[in-house]
């Protein structure tokens, strides 16, 4: 039987060789926005994990744009030649093909990394302003952010361009934008954060029309033959904040702005806006997404096992799956479920004795 987790999947002109995706992950380990030796070192463990394509961490558009002192950031020369050095790396020595987040954390920007605390910075540790589409800090205790006026959206929608340039230059073979969890764009589309009542809100059209005008402003500069995706928010699990009605509706307007895909993700636009943690949580949204806009999607959250990944894509919930902390966990994850699935999958030739078909020690590790 032939796994639908390993079968190819055509993004753009991308050919991606299997449908598993490593979610992107902030590491909190850049200098100045620019990639360090940590990326080296995770991000090429990952392109050799057997997921066809590695996403980059949210990598911010501008400085302001940063979630910490630590986010990687694509806003200026030396984060595009540190970058680079990555990119090269990880094509070098790995098998994965590579995409990358781009994003703007708005009002949850300014904040402690997570092992600090992971609130909002202290006076005496270098905060900086933040924007948002309304003055509502994200949740008590956090920076009010400047309500964004029209030259802020100019700034942003451009500073989103220059990093895609940034991107394409640098050649990613998919490029995202973050649409979730609370960050700008999210902030934007969601009525528990955007509360405007100028053309940029009120309406669910008025509320969607600055993240829609970015991925428009993207879209023209990013080659068609490159796929570009979102990340979108399946439901804000908030009394009064966005549902799967208002993703689908998302989904169906990214798509006529040219996106190839989109994935699935939610929460987080409120402090106590949390995903639960069932197995494949955003996978029923993911599925209405995708049947109801006809865009190839992505589910992620609370996936981790071989069959049950095989089972969301053979089943038809979602065109992909991505995945976090499985791959943490297990930087090998889909070399082992290409093997619980008797698939193929692609391992460097350092590596190669390690297929289960040259290395009777496959079966036996538990
Ligand atoms: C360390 C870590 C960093 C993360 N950073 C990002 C990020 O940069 N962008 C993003 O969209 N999601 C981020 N996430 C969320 C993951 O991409 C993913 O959606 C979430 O962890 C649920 O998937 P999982 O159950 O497979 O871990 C992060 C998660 C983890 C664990």
């Amino acid at each position: 039987m032939t796994s639908a987790l390993f079968s190819p999947i055509r993004l753009a002109d991308l050919e991606l060789p299997n449908r598993i995706a490593v979610a992107p992950m902030c590491q909190y380990s850049a200098d100045d926005g620019a990639a360090t030796d940590w990326h080296m070192t995770h991000l090429g463990m990952l392109a050799n994990s057997g997921a066809g394509l590695v996403v980059l961490e949210a990598t911010h558009v501008e400085r302001h744009g940063r979630i910490t002192h630590g986010c990687l950031g694509l806003y200026s020369d030396a984060c595009e030649a540190a970058l680079e050095r990555v990119v090269n790396h990880c094509r070098r020595i790995g098998t994965a093909k590579l995409g990358i987040q781009l994003a703007h954390a708005g009002r949850k920007a300014s904040s402690q990394r997570p092992w600090e605390g992971a609130k909002a910075l202290e006076p005496n540790q270098d905060p900086w302003p933040t924007i948002a589409p309304s003055a509502l800090p994200f949740g008590p205790g956090w920076h009010t952010p400047a309500a964004m006026t029209e030259d802020d959206m100019t700034r942003v929608r451009t500073a989103f361009t220059q990093s895609a340039r940034r991107a394409v230059r640098l050649g990613f073979d998919a490029i995202e934008l973050h649409l979730a969890h609370g960050y700008l764009l999210h902030s934007f589309v969601s009525p528990l954060s955007n509360k405007r009542n100028d053309q940029w809100g009120g309406t669910p059209d008025g509320r969607m029309r600055f993240p829609l005008d970015v991925a428009r402003a993207v879209r023209a500069v990013v080659p068609s033959g490159t796929p570009l995706g979102a990340r979108i928010t399946g439901t804000d699990w908030v009394e009064g904040g966005l549902t799967a009605d208002d993703a689908v509706a998302l989904a169906k307007a990214l798509k006529s702005e040219g996106l190839n895909y989109l994935d699935v993700s939610s929460a987080n636009i409120t402090p106590d806006s949390r995903w639960p943690s069932e197995p494949g949580f955003n996978v029923p949204i993911a599925e209405r997404v995708r049947r109801e806009s006809g865009i190839a999607t992505r589910a992620v959250g609370m996936i981790a096992n071989a069959k049950q990944a095989e089972a969301i894509v053979a089943e038809g919930k979602a065109d992909m799956v991505a995945m976090a902390r499985a791959f943490l966990d297990d930087p090998h994850w889909g070399w082992h479920a290409a093997q619980a699935l008797s698939a193929e999958v692609a391992r460097p030739l350092q590596y190669a004795r390690t297929a289960p078909k040259l290395w009777p020690g496959a079966a036996m590790r538990g």
